[in-house]
Order: C-alpha cells, then sequence, then structure tokens
C-alpha cells in the first residue's frame, strides 16, 4: 500500500506515522534537511508493510488524541518488534508507553503548553549536543506515570517529570515536547542524534542525487513520447520543465496561457527566459481577449475563480489538441498535495482517517481527470523548499526560485469586483511599484508575500490644486511558513511611505495607499 500511495523507488530512511498532529508534516521536512529521506504514511500501516521497506528508523507523531480515549488511534503492537529504532514525539511517546505496558495519565492541573525549559538527567547520546535547561516547546495535557519495562528517564521540566525517555536496549525513545518546531531551541540536534547517531541513517537525501535519480527515471517513463507542460513561469513548473528539459530535451512542448491576469514584464520574461535564453520549445496562447470578456460583469469571487478555470481548461484542451497528440502531461505536483490525497488526517473523536477537503481555490491550474494523458510527476516526493534547491540547482535564477507565491487566477482575483483592462493596468503599475520598494529594501526573500490589491470604490483626495476621485490600493504583506496561517508584515514605515508616494505619483488613477494589518486567521492572504 505504500509503495503504491506514493509510487516509492527510493524507500524513505525513516517513516513517520501520523497520528494526526499539525506537526507531522514539519517533522518530514526537518528530517529531510538533515539529508535523510522521510515519509509521512497513516499509523494504520501495518508492520509487515513497514518491514518490506525496512527503514532505518520510525517517528510515532503527535496528535490531538488522548491514549486512553475509546476510540485513541495506536498502530499496530508489532512494530516495536521489527528492531527498527523508534522515536515518540508528544501523542506518540505516549502510545508507545501506553502499548508497551506503562501508564499514561491526564496532567490535571499540571498539562503544560509554551516553552520550558529541559533538564537533562542522563546525558545518554540521544541528547548530544543538547544544553541543560535549554528551551523546549511542549504542548500536552496527559503525562507518564509508569515507563514500561527498560525505559528510564533522561530529562525532565518543571511540570513534567518525564519528558524525555530512552530504551537503549530496544533504541526506543521518546519526548514530550516537539523538537521539530523553531521554538525548541535544540530540537534540531535531536533529530539528527535520532538520525546518525541512533539509525545510523547515510544522509544521502541532496538535491543532487534527487536530480540524478530523477532524470534516469523520467526518461524510462517517457521512452520517445512527447510531453506537454503547462507553464506558469511560477518555481513548481519552471524547475519541471529544466528538469524535464534535462532529461528528455525536445520531447517536452510547453505551454504557456497567457489569460491576461500576470503581473508587469511576467509574459515576455517567461518567453525570453524559457524559450530564447534556455531553448526550452514554449507554445505562447494569448487568450487575453477570451478570458476579459468572460469575465465582463462578473463580480462575485467564486463564480470569477470557475470561470478562470473552466476557460483554463478549455483552452488547455484546445491547444493541446492543436499541438499534440501527446502521450504524457507534466504536472508539479507536490509531497503536500500527495500527504492530503492520501487522506492521513485523523478524526480525533472517533480515531479514524477522514477524506481531506480539497482547497478548491488552489487548483485552478489542475486539469480534469479524465483529460487522455499518462502523467508525469517528478517533484511528486518533494516539499515546496526543496523543489526551490532542485530549480537553483538546475539553474534557475533567484527571480524565479524565491519568487513570492502567485495565484493561478492571477491579478482577476486582487481586483475587487469586476474586471477591466483598465484596472488590471493600473493594478500591474502599483504592484510593479510594491515589488519594486520591497525589493529594494532588502525585505522580499523574508516576507512570504508583497502586493497590491484595487478596491471597488472611489475616494476622494487633492494633488495639486485638483480634486481627485480614484481608486484607492491596499498593500498586503504577509510573513507565512507554508501559507497555511500568515501574519502581517511589520514594514518599516518609512518603506511603506515610499510605496504610497510612489503609487499615488506614478499611478494614475491611484490616490489612497492603504496598509492590510489583519493576519490569517481570520483574514485570508488574498482578498477574493
Ligand atoms: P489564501 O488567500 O487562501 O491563500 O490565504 C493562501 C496561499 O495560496 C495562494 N493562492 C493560490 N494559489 N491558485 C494558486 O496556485 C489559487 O487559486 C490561489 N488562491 C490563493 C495565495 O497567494 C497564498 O499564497
Amino acid at each position: 500500500m505504500v509503495q503504491n500511495l506514493y509510487q516509492q523507488d527510493r524507500y524513505p530512511s525513516i517513516l513517520i506515522l501520523d497520528f494526526g498532529s499539525q506537526y507531522s508534516e514539519l517533522i518530514a521536512r526537518r528530517i529531510r534537511e538533515a539529508n535523510v529521506f522521510s515519509l509521512v504514511i497513516s499509523h494504520l500501516t501495518t508492520s509487515d508493510e513497514i518491514r518490506k521497506i525496512n527503514p532505518d528508523g520510525i517517528i510515532l507523531s503527535g496528535g490531538p488524541s488522548s491514549v486512553y480515549e475509546n476510540h485513541a488511534p495506536m498502530c499496530d503492537s508489532n512494530i516495536f518488534n521489527l528492531d527498527i529504532p523508534i522515536l515518540g514525539i508528544c501523542y506518540g511517546m505516549q502510545l508507545m508507553v501506553r502499548q508497551l505496558g506503562g501508564v499514561v495519565t491526564p496532567a490535571k492541573d499540571k498539562a503544560e503548553y509554551g516553552r520550558a525549559p529541559l533538564y537533562i538527567d542522563n546525558k545518554c547520546s540521544f541528547l548530544t549536543d543538547v544544553k541543560d535547561q535549554s528551551i523546549m516547546w511542549m504542548s500536552h495535557g496527559d503525562s507518564i506515570n509508569k515507563l514500561p519495562c527498560d525505559f528510564y528517564k533522561i530529562a525532565h521540566t518543571d511540570n513534567t517529570s518525564h519528558a524525555a525517555i530512552a530504551n537503549d536496549k530496544k533504541k526506543f525513545f521518546g519526548v514530550q515536547f516537539h523538537p521539530e518546531v523553531v521554538h525548541s531551541e535544540f530540537g534540531l540536534s535531536i533529530i539528527k542524534n535520532f538520525l546518525y547517531k541512533i539509525c545510523k541513517c547515510k544522509g544521502d537525501w541532496t538535491t543532487e542525487t534527487f536530480i540524478e535519480e530523477a532524470i534516469p527515471k523520467i526518461r524510462e517513463q517517457v521512452g520517445k513520447k512527447k510531453v506537454l507542460l503547462a507553464l506558469s513561469g511560477g518555481v513548481d513548473s519552471s524547475t519541471l520543465a529544466f528538469l524535464l528539459h534535462k532529461a528528455i530535451g525536445d520531447q517536452l512542448i510547453c505551454m504557456f496561457i497567457d489569460q491576461g491576469f500576470m503581473r508587469k514584464g511576467e509574459p515576455e520574461f517567461l518567453m525570453n527566459f524559457f524559450d530564447e535564453k534556455f531553448h526550452i520549445r514554449v507554445e505562447y496562447i494569448n487568450s487575453r481577449e477570451r478570458f476579459i470578456n468572460k469575465l465582463s460583469g462578473v463580480i462575485d469571487p467564486e463564480e470569477k475563480r470557475k470561470i478562470i478555470g473552466t476557460e483554463f481548461i478549455r483552452v488547455f484542451e484546445e491547444e493541446s489538441k492543436r499541438l499534440g497528440p501527446f502521450d504524457y502531461l507534466a504536472q508539479g505536483t507536490l509531497y503536500p498535495d500527495v500527504i492530503e490525497s492520501a487522506g492521513t488526517n485523523i478524526d480525533p473523536k472517533t480515531g479514524e482517517r477522514i477524506a481531506v477537503k480539497i482547497k478548491s481555490h488552489h487548483n485552478v491550474g489542475g486539469l480534469p481527470k479524465d483529460l487522455q494523458f499518462k502523467l508525469v510527476e517528478p517533484l511528486r516526493k518533494l516539499f515546496k523548499d526543496e523543489v526551490r534547491k532542485v530549480g537553483k540547482s538546475l539553474g534557475l535564477p533567484d527571480e524565479i526560485v524565491k519568487r513570492h507565491p502567485f495565484p493561478g487566477p492571477g491579478l482577476a482575483i486582487r481586483i475587487l469586483g469586476e474586471v477591466s483592462n483598465a484596472k488590471l493596468n493600473c493594478l500591474r503599475d502599483a504592484d510593479w511599484i510594491v515589488r519594486d520598494e520591497i525589493k529594494k529594501s532588502g525585505l522580499y526573500n523574508d516576507i512570504w508575500q508583497a502586493f497590491a490589491v484595487l478596491l471597488p470604490v472611489k475616494t476622494v483626495g487633492v494633488m495639486g490644486d485638483k480634486r481627485t476621485y480614484a481608486w484607492p490600493v491596499v498593500l498586503r504583506c504577509v510573513s507565512s511558513e507554508d501559507g497555511m496561517t500568515a501574519d502581517w508584515s511589520k514594514i518599516p514605515f518609512d518603506i511603506l511611505e515610499k510605496i504610497s508616494n510612489r503609487i499615488v505619483n506614478e499611478v494614475s488613477e491611484v490616490n489612497r495607499v492603504v496598509f492590510d494589518i489583519t493576519s490569517k486567521p481570520p483574514g485570508t492572504i488574498e482578498w477574493e
């Protein structure tokens, strides 16, 4: 099942059994940052399946349940007999304790959330390089009351007597805190100790080995057939284009559908860069008229998104027939999409896996399943930060690799209300100034997204001696790890001032700039 699920060719060195923690993906990322390939799998995976994969180590993730609840998710207890090192994190540790005969009880008034100094009681190899009293991130309501046979305590906090435990004989370890979150000071050391000192991982997961392994696999899959790729200029499709071009050269044909909603200079950059500079064949499809006409009179954001999505598919179908036939379609599916579609989320009440809702508004570029293509998805093992590294090492410039995310429907969902060419031009100019100033200030790479939004109202202003009546622009700048949650960026006032001055002076249809100070949640990053 695991092999089918992930189309594995490289087996993971570390398997993370997911008990529904919000951090399971983060654990996998941290492990990969330490050059070890890891995958998140369902906690229902059997010990037989795990034995076939034969990982160097297993991690039992945290989770929202309590181990003594009726439907608390459990793992196959035979995994404790596989002779593979295991690290239990938070819920994972409590589960291991319980399944091996120890006792876990509610911590009552001693529930512990947030930072706590960790007092080391036994300096074993698992805690190498971890400073005594370093701060760790706790989040739990239950505690260990009695350890199973052969386990001993290696660290405690003020409120938790068993903050870290070990069983040297079996190479089992448990931590009550979250070593994977950045607030845990020596968290990465603990993860590395587990990987290298306990599991003896090789550390061979690097960008270079990924590329080396991916290229022959693509060649083998595709043979002499033609592959079609819908190129958007974003980091995923650009990296995919470079990787495929390296693997199969001119068998790759990219299609760039210009909906007319891209930022200033982007279509020209894309064609110059891929087609002219790197000789990757890109078919430019100018569909600007078609899309803007379809949006005439449309105000509702969801309707806009649907119309754009449907039209995109129509254009894609027509053009792929015209350029084809193609046997293969390349898609920039990433690992988080695969984890989500594998449905590893767990209902905390019943302990059952629940279907994960598709982020409907994020798949505008997504294509219907019934298209007659076979899929090539060489990035499906990678996290976004890994895609960036692969892109960089394939020769993509920072301009693409470090580019802020940009939604599929583009500027059309940053113009509130009806979209028109006049508004698109206006927003393009304002947006260009925002990005230009944020880049000049050196903040671009620290910010997740910085952009302008055009409002469908007019406000009164005064310029020179004249009264103006023009559109306001909203400045939206956010910091985020993954776009799921975000905080508004605290941009220094002098930079805000420069942006505001330039926009009202250089964009004639705009006479006011406002700054959005809403985090996500409750606000979304985009305005529509
Ligand atoms: P929201 O607005 O939901 O956005 O907070 C979260 C992140 O997703 C991006 N986004 C999209 N990306 N197609 C995409 O490829 C879309 O339709 C889409 N809508 C939002 C958004 O820019 C932010 O980074």
